[in-house]
């Protein structure tokens, strides 16, 4: 019996030694399919967001802002890697959405307009399933402030902002997210170099602290007090 346990244990260590040995060659394998997935997030932001989930483990992480999902693949991916946890995938895919606080003839309005968001959301779909990565992510097909009762205050380890990036929008999507993640939770921010964020970003900073070093692709990492 002590020689079975002690067989478990050695083979436990050696499975652990053998994965933390492989993760950046999990990383090299996930990336470059970034450039096949609809969306902005740059390699080395999704390096920075698989690394964070990596060294804290989270069990609730939640985006805000999906698109084609190429900022939840790399999250989802390294959830699958350490086998737990699960990413909230929250958008509505809707023009309207999309569209508020901006008027015909601002750049944003016209963008958003010409785009198929039905086609971008079955992508994103496909992609889970292809990747095998369902289990990892659930997917909230409604605005920011229609799911954030589904969320208890305090629970959520990592949230990413990255949804209508209007000077209300943002600031409403930080106002309503900073009590629902805990205290030490850590909060990505993209587009922190927009005018109309700038409130938002403002706001953040008087809740939590910025990790400098973190900084990718314009998007600020804080960490909540
Ligand atoms: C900049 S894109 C997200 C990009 C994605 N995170 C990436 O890295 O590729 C913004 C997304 O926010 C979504 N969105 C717009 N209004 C929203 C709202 N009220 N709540 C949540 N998401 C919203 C849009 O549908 C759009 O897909």
């Amino acid at each position: 019996m002590k020689k079975f346990l002690i067989l478990c244990l050695l083979t436990l260590a050696t499975a652990l030694h053998a994965n933390s040995l492989q993760w950046p060659l999990y990383k090299a394998k996930v990336l470059p399919e970034l450039s096949n997935i609809d969306g902005w997030c740059s390699h080395e932001k999704a390096q920075r967001m698989m690394d964070l989930i990596y060294e804290t483990h989270p069990q609730i992480c939640v985006e805000i802002g999906v698109f084609g999902g190429s900022s939840i693949y790399p999250t989802a991916c390294a959830l699958a890697y350490l086998k737990s946890g699960v990413v909230y995938a929250i958008d509505p895919w809707t023009k309207i959405d999309c569209s508020e606080g901006y008027t015909p003839g601002d750049p944003n309005y016209e963008w958003w307009n010409s785009i198929d968001l039905e086609k971008i959301y079955s992508n994103f779909l496909h992609m889970l399933k292809k990747h095998k990565l369902q289990h990892y992510c659930k997917v909230m097909r409604m605005t920011a402030e229609q799911a954030c009762p589904y969320f208890v205050d305090g629970t959520i380890d990592i949230l990413h902002i990255d949804g209508n990036h209007s000077e209300d929008s943002a600031l409403r999507d930080a106002i309503l997210y900073l009590p629902k993640v805990k205290s030490g939770g850590y909060i990505w921010f993209d587009d922190a170099n927009w005018e109309s964020t700038t409130k938002a970003i403002s706001f953040l900073r008087d809740y939590c602290d910025e990790i400098p070093e973190m900084f990718a692709n314009n998007c600020i990492l804080f960490r909540k007090r």
